[in-house]
């Protein structure tokens, strides 16, 4: 070439040098080659196209380079001393995985095998030497659209990742929802009158379990409907692997309630962005709220029957699956707690349905009203203190109350007779364990009443009747009524004795007077009496007969129970 058409191709590549290669700008190519020639051909080539062409003289150098600025792409002779093209181009493939770097091998016409070696290794194309003009740019023209279609995909594809583990999220939150669901009724207990422990239970499905948990709010507003109207509640956030109680009770009036919460089984929600600043937040919640709440970023509220909820600060916005989900923990809230409700009215009913026929029963004997009611708390008390479960106490302490309940059968002169009983009063008298125990029959709730009832004559060393049982053979309930119907029996005064003091109705029971021996007692039962004692006398003064109080006792009994 002349140097006049040296001149002329310069001035060529000037005029066009802003030529774009391939529409989105300046592209950036390193060659990598031993030979300095070899990288000033593709410089020359490239000449007149909007590429930036950089060069490097081994492997090691082009992939420093790769770390300082990513090239758009590279062209990579393989016969390199040190690092071969093959290992050079397997180091940008794992290091620059996420870049989508296209590498464009150069290789011999002949080279079939190091073609599919190359391919191994990951290179995106192959060149020619000596390399054509119109090929290389037509090379690299597809090499650089291939990347921007790769990077693109890579985008969708991690959108699509962030949409789907959303959307896993928010499916493993209904899975465990249903779990909860399932569980809750499982552990459900109607007797249980702890509203709080129940509640906390509930909650702990609901309140997020840290920062990642973004379809869980942060704090909740659990209020119950008042009778008059409004409602009364609580705050409650997590504070670890506990539920926490932290601001309450909180009376929210009538007017406000029907600000806060929707109509009956509907649910709202506002995200910050679409409340505005002050406008709704200032005006649906109150200060205190806010307050404890801090910042509010969202909300949803749902109430229904006699439940309302307002969980604030889900970890994302709150929209129609947050809305969802707190009905349906509304829902259930709400129905697990008309059961519980249900549930202890049924109770009351059958209590007081008991207590009647107890008393019926002893319209005949000598005893008093009062003295079921203290037959009833000494046998808690002692089984308090014999560790017995929490379900046995709350039957104890409506179960003794019947232990006298067959005495309807005997004759009211045998049982008010001031002298001793002839052979066949004895008789008659001494069958009431077994008329009681049909009185009761088979109802699964009575069952511990039934027992008591014909067992509470038995005796530990087997000198007891109806049956003549011993130890352990006589039920355990039994076994403690008769410590609690003895000791009152010695503190009451009958028509054939007085009343005794405390003091010596112990003695008698703790050592015998000759009618009362201990070997008549359990010694374990025996042991924790005597510990307990003090209550027994408390008891035994609180409940005192007394005409007027006769009537007061099963009102101050629910008070207390
Ligand atoms: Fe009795
Ligand atoms: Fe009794």
């Amino acid at each position: 070439m002349g140097d006049n058409d040296a001149q002329i191709s310069k001035q060529n590549a000037a005029a066009i040098a802003t030529r774009p290669l391939w529409g989105r700008g300046r592209a950036r190519c390193l060659v990598v080659d031993d030979e300095s020639s070899a990288i000033e051909v593709v410089r020359a080539t490239l000449a007149s196209w909007d590429v930036e062409v950089v060069g490097a003289s081994s492997g090691r150098e082009a992939l420093e380079m790769i770390a300082q600025e990513t090239p758009d792409c590279v062209i990579l002779d393989i016969m390199m001393p040190a690092m071969d093209g093959f290992d050079v181009c397997k180091k940008i493939k794992e290091r620059w995985s996420d870049e989508h770097i296209p590498v464009v091998m150069l290789t011999a016409l002949t080279g079939r095998r190091e073609r599919v070696r190359a391919w191994d290794v990951g290179a995106d194309d192959f060149l020619q030497k000596p390399i054509q003009p119109m090929e290389l740019v037509a090379r690299l023209r597809s090499s650089l659209v291939s990347r921007e279609l790769n990077q693109k995909l890579a985008e969708k594809v991690q959108a699509l990742e962030v949409v789907e583990k959303s959307r896993v999220q928010e499916l493993r939150h209904l899975t465990e929802f249903l779990t909860f669901a399932d569980r809750s009724l499982w552990y459900f207990d109607p007797n249980r009158r702890d509203d709080e422990a129940h509640c906390q239970m509930l909650l702990q499905q609901l309140i997020q379990r840290g920062p990642k948990d973004v379809t869980r709010p942060a704090v909740v507003l659990m209020a119950t409907k008042m009778e008059q109207g409004g409602y009364q509640g609580f705050l409650y956030t997590r504070d670890g692997a506990e539920i926490r109680r932290y601001l309450g009770p909180l009376t929210i009036t009538k007017k406000r309630a029907s600000v806060l919460f929707p109509p009956d089984g509907e649910v709202v929600y506002a995200n910050q962005n679409t409340m505005g600043q002050d406008d709704v937040l200032s005006y649906r919640f109150d200060r205190f709220i806010r307050r404890a709440v801090g910042p509010m970023q969202n909300y949803v509220s749902c109430a229904l029957d006699t439940v309302g909820v307002v969980a604030f600060n889900y970890g994302s916005e709150v929209g129609g699956f947050a809305a969802h989900l707190l009905r349906s923990f509304v829902l259930h809230s709400s129905v697990l707690r008309r059961l519980a409700n249900q549930a202890h009215e049924t109770e009351e009913a059958f209590v007081v349905a008991i207590e009647t026929l107890a008393r019926a029963s002893e319209a005949n004997d000598e005893d008093t009203a009062n003295h079921l009611t203290r037959v009833n708390e000494y046998s808690r008390v002692l089984a308090l203190a014999l560790g017995c479960s929490e379900e046995f106490v709350r039957q104890i302490h409506y179960s003794a109350q019947m232990h006298d309940v067959g005495k309807i059968h005997v004759p009211r002169e045998i049982l008010r007779k001031p002298g001793r009983l002839t052979d066949d009063e004895w008789a008659s008298m001494i069958e009431h364990p077994v008329y009681g125990a049909r009185i009761l029959g088979e109802a699964p709730a009575l069952a511990m009443a039934r027992e008591i009832a014909l067992c509470h004559h038995e005796k530990y060393d087997g000198s007891g009747y109806p049956r003549g049982l011993k130890e352990m053979q006589i039920p355990l309930s039994a076994r403690i009524v008769s410590v609690a119907d003895v000791y009152d029996a010695l503190r009451s005064s009958r028509p054939y004795k007085e009343e005794f003091t405390h003091e010596k109705s112990i003695d008698i029971i703790l050592n015998g007077d000759g009618r009362v021996e201990p070997s008549h007692f359990d010694p374990d039962v025996l042991a924790v009496f005597q510990v307990r004692q003090d209550e027994f006398k408390r008891i035994y003064a609180e409940f005192r007969d007394a005409p007027s109080r006769l009537q007061a006792a099963p009102l101050e009994k629910q008070a207390n129970g």
